[in-house]
């Protein structure tokens, strides 16, 4: 029986990444309010939000520093524009703190509104570049199978995920799919790490030297993916991939939507992994989500090929209306001096061990295939054979199931691709809140299991 506020729901909203027919009939989740790493629904039930909302709010529910920022900005300039000259202190002074923050020798910075906004800048900026060098054939771009990186026309062709392609007549065709990082799944019998990594950078070479090197504008890549199933990198994979993109003079743009501000113990993915890219995208934590904010980094050298190439034709064309809005600006600041002053990536550091010592123990139940993860995210896979890797049919949904039971303990994960459960908590979850999140989720595992026995959907 849905709640008021349930059926009226179902009456008006459209809801993203939903199943709209079955919707109709379970009703949303709807959520009141949050205060640290909890958020309370309608009900007044508590729940432990281990995905920071959608991998974002970095500072937790209820910071009451970003909305005095927010508040006080709205009353001094509510909005203003970066458009044919104009500009306002918040955006000047945040893309300031972003070349000194980022680990790569920035240029400029663009501003936008979302991680799918951000990527089809990037793809933007790279033709525009192309065009600009008399190369208007390097047009390519390469990103992998299970990559997520939004779903705008352009960005959700780089995206490598079915869902967000069928019936939408997508990908497009200058998107083109590398294959899959993931160990786990991918390796053939015998492989180590490093050989598999080695295999797939061998794999993207005959990929480009197929497609053309001169067709290729550029590669992208996230540090981790993350809603292809939070599957990290294999050992010595950006060190093989980027030694063949060096070879054939093609950059690598960063997606650090997710991994950006600490998320994997350093203060971006590429630092963890140990490679410099040309450009970067990022949003989500850059804001802790208070506001809708997100970023393009460029390197110096393609910020002044941009530059140049606007002035032969007259105008940049390109921007969003609430591209570096002075609101979200400002947050965004303020969120990265609280990450500053309160040593938000030594605290990811410090409680890691924790989060990702628990989070591994799971790879002994029985239900559970791979348990995986580093600094405060990681995913668990659920599979009906652990000795064959095997999956659950998708039709019995079974990672659906499991968030349920989740939910039923107070725990808010997110179910993926291949049943693989993700974790990903805001920043500043403390040591007991670690504990109370796993106990949670080995409560709901044990119910998990008793369903998939009961159901007989484990298999021999
Ligand atoms: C790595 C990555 N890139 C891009 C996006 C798209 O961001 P948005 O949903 O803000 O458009 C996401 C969203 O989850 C993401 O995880």
């Amino acid at each position: 029986m849905l709640t008021n506020a349930q059926a009226r729901d179902v009456q008006s909203v459209l809801h993203p990444y939903t199943n709209l027919i079955k919707f109709r009939e379970s009703g949303p989740m709807v959520i009141e309010r949050g205060e640290g790493v909890r958020v309370y629904d309608d009900q007044g039930k508590d729940y432990i939000e281990a995905m920071a909302g959608l991998w974002c709010t970095a500072l937790g529910w209820g910071d009451n520093e970003l909305a005095e920022t927010a508040a006080e900005q709205m009353r001094k300039l509510a909005f203003g524009h970066l458009f044919g000259g104009k500009s306002h202190e918040p955006a000047i002074a945040l893309a300031e703190k972003l070349k000194e923050l980022a680990p790569f020798p920035v240029g400029k910075v663009f501003f936008a509104n979302s991680g799918s906004e951000a990527n089809d800048t990037q793809i933007k900026l790279y033709w525009y570049a192309s065009n600009a060098r008399g190369t208007p054939q390097k047009k390519k771009i390469i990103s992998r199978i299970k990559a997520y990186h939004g779903v705008t026309l352009a960005s959700a062709s780089l995206t490598g995920l079915p869902g967000n392609h069928r019936s939408f007549d997508l990908p497009l065709g200058f998107a083109l799919h590398a294959d899959c990082p993931h160990f786990y799944r991918g390796a053939e019998a015998g492989e180590s790490e490093t050989q598999f990594s080695a295999r797939l950078a061998k794999n993207l070479e005959a990929m480009i030297e197929r497609e053309g090197p001169d067709t290729i504008a550029a590669m992208i890549a996230e540090p981790i993916l993350g809603a292809g199933g939070v599957i990290l990198p294999p050992e010595g994979y950006f060190d093989a991939i980027t030694r063949v993109l060096d070879r054939h003079a093609i950059p690598l743009i960063d997606d650090e939507v997710i991994t950006g501000f600490g998320r994997t113990g350093n203060w971006f993915g590429c630092a963890t992994y140990g490679f410099e890219p040309e450009s970067m995208s990022i949003a989500k934590a850059l804001s802790s989500a208070y506001l809708p904010i997100s970023a393009v980094l460029l390197s110096p050298e393609l910020s002044e090929v941009i530059e140049q190439e606007s002035g032969k034709i007259g105008t940049f064309g390109h921007g969003f209306t609430y591209g570096g809005h002075p609101v979200s600006a400002a947050v965004a600041l303020k969120t990265l001096e609280i990450y500053q002053a309160r040593d938000l990536v030594g605290h990811v550091r410090h409680v890691a061990p924790l989060f990702q010592k628990r989070l591994r123990a799971f790879a002994t139940h029985p239900l559970v295939g791979e348990a995986a993860g580093i600094g405060l995210i990681g995913a668990v896979e659920l599979v009906a054979n652990k000795e064959r890797k095997q999956n659950f049919e998708p039709s019995k949904q079974v990672g659906a199931m499991m968030a349920r039971l989740c939910e039923s303990e107070g725990l808010i994960v997110r179910p993926l691709l291949g049943d693989r459960i993700a974790f990903c908590p805001p920043l500043v979850i403390n040591e007991p809140e670690i504990a109370e999140l796993f106990d949670r989720f080995e409560r709901a595992l044990a119910k998990c299991l008793d369903w998939v026995t009961r159901e007989k959907i484990l298999v021999a």
